[in-house]
């Protein structure tokens, strides 16, 4: 389809699901028809894209557990695009009468199979037809290492030993695109691809950097998170918002994971 055509692009002022959805995009094989299953929808990136991509030969089931979120996407939907659904669902709990689809997509969904990232995907692909692509994104380990770099050799040079366990913790719970890749092999899926593209987040300093809208919700969070007294963690990341020449440029890994589930009758 011209992509001057499109009546669902891709949200051009989103600085962060647009290029991970970007990549999502480069990966999959996408057709009219086909029948989708996309997690951890949102409010519908990239769910309305591929709605408009299928057609309405089509249908997408797009889930998010998220109550709010379903409602904002319907909101968004009214009464365009019939054959995409939004519903609130547990992707890592599916209902055991969900059909099963051509394809599974998911954009910076990953992050979310916690506890059991394994069993999540391997409950995923139990929705996958035979010959079926699945892929989704995440922000891969390596995303923000400079800031995270700062932030540890802070907490080191202020015997912040308790909180420096706890992020170190957090560090390394990070999942890797190498892991990634490893899990959809050991499920059996071929042709994998696990490819990272780097994207740069721009901050400026102090309460720019701070309440910075995808920062703060996404990581920053999780540091004042690793502090018991919250007054130390605002004067510490304080500090460190009026130092950010010292980790900028600030890149993030757009990871993409595609596997595809062998045809009926493949050996
Ligand atoms: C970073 S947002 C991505 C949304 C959208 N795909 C996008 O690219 O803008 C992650 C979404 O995952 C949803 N989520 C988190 N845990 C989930 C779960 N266990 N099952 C389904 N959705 C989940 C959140 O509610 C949130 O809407």
């Amino acid at each position: 389809m011209d992509p001057h055509k499109l009546r669902w692009p891709l949200p051009k002022h989103d600085y962060w699901s647009t290029p991970f959805a970007e990549s999502l995009l480069q990966h999959l094989h996408l057709r009219t028809d086909l029948q989708i299953l996309d997690i951890a929808c949102g409010h519908g990136i990239p769910a309305f894209y591929l709605a408009e991509q299928v057609g309405p030969g089509g249908e997408i089931l797009a889930i998010d557990l998220s109550a709010g979120q379903v409602a904002r996407a319907r909101a968004i939907q009214g009464s365009h695009l019939p054959w995409l659904r939004f519903e609130c669902m547990d992707m890592r709990a599916l209902p055991p009468n969900l059909p099963t689809f051509d394809r599974i997509t998911g954009n910076l969904s990953v992050m979310f199979f916690r506890p059991n990232r394994f069993e999540a995907v391997r409950g995923l692909l139990q929705q996958l037809n035979s010959g079926g692509q699945l892929v989704l994104t995440f922000p891969s380990y390596g995303t923000f290492d400079s800031l995270w770099q700062r932030v540890d050799q802070s907490m080191s040079e202020l015997g912040l030993t308790g909180e420096r366990e706890r992020f170190q913790t957090y560090l390394n719970e990070r999942p890797s695109a190498q892991e990634g890749q490893t899990w959809l092999e050991k499920l059996g899926l071929e042709r994998v691809e696990a490819i990272e593209y780097p994207l740069e987040v721009a901050t400026g300093p102090g309460p720019e950097f701070l309440h910075h809208p995808l920062l703060r919700g996404g990581f920053l969070d999780d540091v004042y998170e690793c502090f018991e007294d919250q007054s130390l963690a605002e004067e510490f990341m304080t500090k460190i918002s009026q130092d950010i020449h010292s980790f900028t440029p600030l890149i993030a890994q757009r990871c993409v994971l595609s596997g595809w589930e062998k045809s009926a009758g493949s050996p």
